[in-house]
């Protein structure tokens, strides 16, 4: 009897201990942090929530099963022997959403690969604070009601493939730290309200397959250095 609850005892410290293990596993302040950003984003959202799933979205949930979001496994800077599990992908298009990215706190999603938010209503600027993605490869905004002018920082975000901030209600010009994209493969900025020439920086945009300008108060000379670009257009 008294081995029997000996081992009963023992069982208990084993369970115990193995579920404590696991919970070492799952601490990931880092990811908290990105689910915290994306609830008080989501706060301030309008619109059906129930379209894409957003509703659903809540703390009782490891952000990497909500619906939209995708997490994949990254190597910690300054630890390159434990990967932990970061928000990777947010993929919110035509989700009948509308709100602003000002409450999106980029900088809490410094690993974020894929933002797609487009076919939305989202409105306001394009915060400067989106170059704190600096491993975002893929961007599109497209199809919403943003305004404002795009911001400078944008030539910060290095790792850019693809930018579309086609069809929303964008003024200014294009910042010249736009020559700084240099993987960018795809730009379309069509059907905004930008202005201004096209900057001569274009000319470092040399990953560029496809450049879709239409639909603004540009310029329509190019500058001869750009006679690449006469390809590329629309
Ligand atoms: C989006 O939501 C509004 C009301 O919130 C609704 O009138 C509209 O039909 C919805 N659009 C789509 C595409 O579901
Ligand atoms: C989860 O969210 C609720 C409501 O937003 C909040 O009161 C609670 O403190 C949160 N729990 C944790 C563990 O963050
Ligand atoms: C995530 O979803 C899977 C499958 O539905 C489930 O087994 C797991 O417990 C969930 N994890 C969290 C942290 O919610
Ligand atoms: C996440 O984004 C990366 C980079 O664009 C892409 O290759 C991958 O297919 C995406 N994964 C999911 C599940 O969307
Ligand atoms: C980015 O572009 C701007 C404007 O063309 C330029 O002044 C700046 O030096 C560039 N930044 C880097 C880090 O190359």
């Amino acid at each position: 009897m008294r081995r029997l609850v000996a081992s009963q005892e023992l069982l208990l410290v084993l369970l115990i201990s193995l579920q404590c293990l696991s919970c070492l596993a799952i601490a990931n302040p880092a990811l908290d942090r990105q689910a915290e950003a994306l609830l008080q984003w989501k706060s301030g959202l309008r619109g059906d929530l129930s379209y894409c799933g957003l509703e659903e979205w809540s703390n009782a949930t490891s952000p990497c099963n909500w619906s939209g979001i995708y997490c994949s496994y990254k190597v910690r800077r300054g630890h390159e022997r434990d990967a932990i599990l970061v928000v990777t992908n947010i993929t919110l298009f035509s989700c009948n959403i509308s709100g602003g990215l000002s409450k999106l706190r980029f900088a809490q999603l410094p690993r974020l690969v894929f933002l797609d938010l487009s076919i939305n209503s989202l409105y306001g600027p394009i915060p400067s604070d989106i170059d704190r993605l600096a491993e975002l490869s893929y961007l599109d905004l497209s199809n919403n009601k943003l305004t404002g002018s795009i911001p400078p920082s944008i030539g910060n975000l290095r790792s850019l493939i693809k930018l579309d901030l086609s069809t929303n209600e964008i003024t200014g010009s294009i910042p010249e730290s736009i020559g700084n994209l240099t993987s960018l493969q795809n730009m379309d900025l069509s059907n905004n309200r930008i202005i201004g020439p096209i900057p001569s920086t274009f000319s470092k945009l040399k990953s560029l397959i496809t450049l879709k300008l239409e639909s603004n108060v540009l310029n329509a000379i190019l500058p001869p250095e750009l006679g690449f670009l006469r390809n590329l257009l629309f």
